[in-house]
């Protein structure tokens, strides 16, 4: 069983698919890995580390790719990429599938076995292979950094012989995994943290952390999270008063991060612009929620931009802001998903293709997109 790590060719992706400590776990699977040179470089691992633990390096994603039954990536290759893999191989990464048929078809006509990680199910067997919360995690500890390092104030309270300096106010609107870090990195930073989120179940979370939840708490609100504990999309009625009640609410905040999102919709607008210009100067703002569309209406897509003194920052790509550490994880949460695909006496690939984790991620076999919920439309 061969084994090949992959670099990013997007330049904006720092991360990579393994580490030193992952690589020497798939060794004692009885594998042979092959790492692309440079592909750990950016998250500041050399070749020579993982040569160390006993990979081979490989010149080229080509050299890397032939004969491997299994092939590890962050992002989803782009078709050109796929002609160096071997039929039928395992490709696994971070597929970003929805709205994406022609790339599945392109996986699908190489014949490898793509498998989607952020499609993962949300079960107790499974949360150690759970990329969307081990990435998320790290982008609402780093939006707080960001937002800090932005931001032209002290975060705590300081009591010194010049006088007082007060806590920074922080809202967080969107209290998932992001959300609920970025809370807790904040209230680490010695601000007071206020936050919303139109699931019920966040209140008692937020407050744990030590915030004060805000938010319209009506019966839509009591009904608003899916049985996967996921956010519904909510009613133009809810959305308005909503709306009403955070546009005085952010008009107090120094910093604001957004965190909102609806499994398989664009990101809900929760900040317009004119309660952007209700901020003072000096304010920041981060929306974490850029890629899908964003939450802030004035927020750009990989730019850190001023609105009237505003700082609204856009930043693609969170995790990968924390290279080292969210290639850790992640490398961790692939390593716990590839074990499951290999039979430990036989040292050698035995995929349970009716396995729920299986099915539940496999995006192409054989030729064909095999994922019900992208079954492209005639
Ligand atoms: P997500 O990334 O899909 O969305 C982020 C947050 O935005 C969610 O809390 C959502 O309710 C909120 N949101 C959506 N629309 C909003 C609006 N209009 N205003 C304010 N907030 C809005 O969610 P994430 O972080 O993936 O978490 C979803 C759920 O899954 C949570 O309940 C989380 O605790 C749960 N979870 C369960 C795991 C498990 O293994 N059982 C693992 C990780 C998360």
């Amino acid at each position: 069983m061969r084994i090949a790590v992959l670099s990013e060719s997007d330049k904006a992706e720092t991360r990579v698919a393994a580490t030193p400590e992952t690589v020497k776990k798939y060794k004692a699977l009885g594998a042979d890995v092959v790492v692309q040179a440079g592909a750990g470089q950016r998250a500041g691992i050399p070749d020579a580390e993982f040569e160390a633990v006993g990979a081979t390096i490989a010149p080229s994603a080509t050299d890397a790719a032939r004969d491997a039954d299994i092939v590890l990536k962050v992002l989803r290759p782009k078709p050109a990429e796929l002609a160096t893999l071997k039929q039928g191989a395992l490709l696994i990464a971070i597929m970003d599938p929805y709205g994406h048929t022609a790339a599945l078809k392109a996986m699908a006509d190489a014949r490898v076995a793509a498998f989607a990680m952020e499609l993962m199910p949300r079960i107790t067997r499974a949360q150690v292979m759970d990329v969307l919360s081990s990435q998320a995690n790290l982008a609402g500890y780093r939006a707080v950094i960001d937002a800090t390092a932005e931001y032209g104030r002290a975060m705590p309270m300081m009591m010194t012989a010049a006088g007082t300096v007060p806590a920074a106010r922080v809202f967080v609107m969107g209290a998932g995994v992001a959300g609920l870090q970025a809370i807790a990195t904040a209230r680490r930073l010695g601000a007071v943290v206020t936050a919303t989120d139109v699931r019920p179940a966040a209140k008692e979370q937020v407050q744990s952390l030590g915030a004060k939840f805000i938010a319209v708490e009506d019966e839509e609100f009591k009904q608003a999270e899916t049985a996967g504990g996921y956010a519904k999309e909510m009613s133009a009625e809810y959305k308005a008063k909503q709306a009403a009640l955070v546009a005085s609410h952010i008009a107090k905040q120094d910093i604001v991060i957004t965190t909102a999102l609806i499994p398989g919709r664009p990101a809900p607008k929760l900040v317009s612009r004119e309660m952007v210009e209700s901020m003072k100067p000096g304010s920041v703002l981060v929306d974490l929620a850029v890629e899908r569309g964003g939450n802030v209406e004035l927020a750009e897509a990989g730019k850190v931009t001023d609105h009237n003194g505003v700082k609204i920052v856009g930043h693609l790509n969170m995790p990968g802001r924390l290279a080292a550490t969210a290639s850790s994880l992640y490398a961790r949460n692939l390593y716990a998903f590839v074990e499951t695909l290999v039979d430990k006496d036989t040292k050698a690939l035995a995929v349970k293709w009716d396995d729920e984790l299986v099915k539940a991620t496999c995006l192409t076999r054989d030729g064909a997109i095999v994922h019900t919920a992208f079954q492209p439309t005639a």
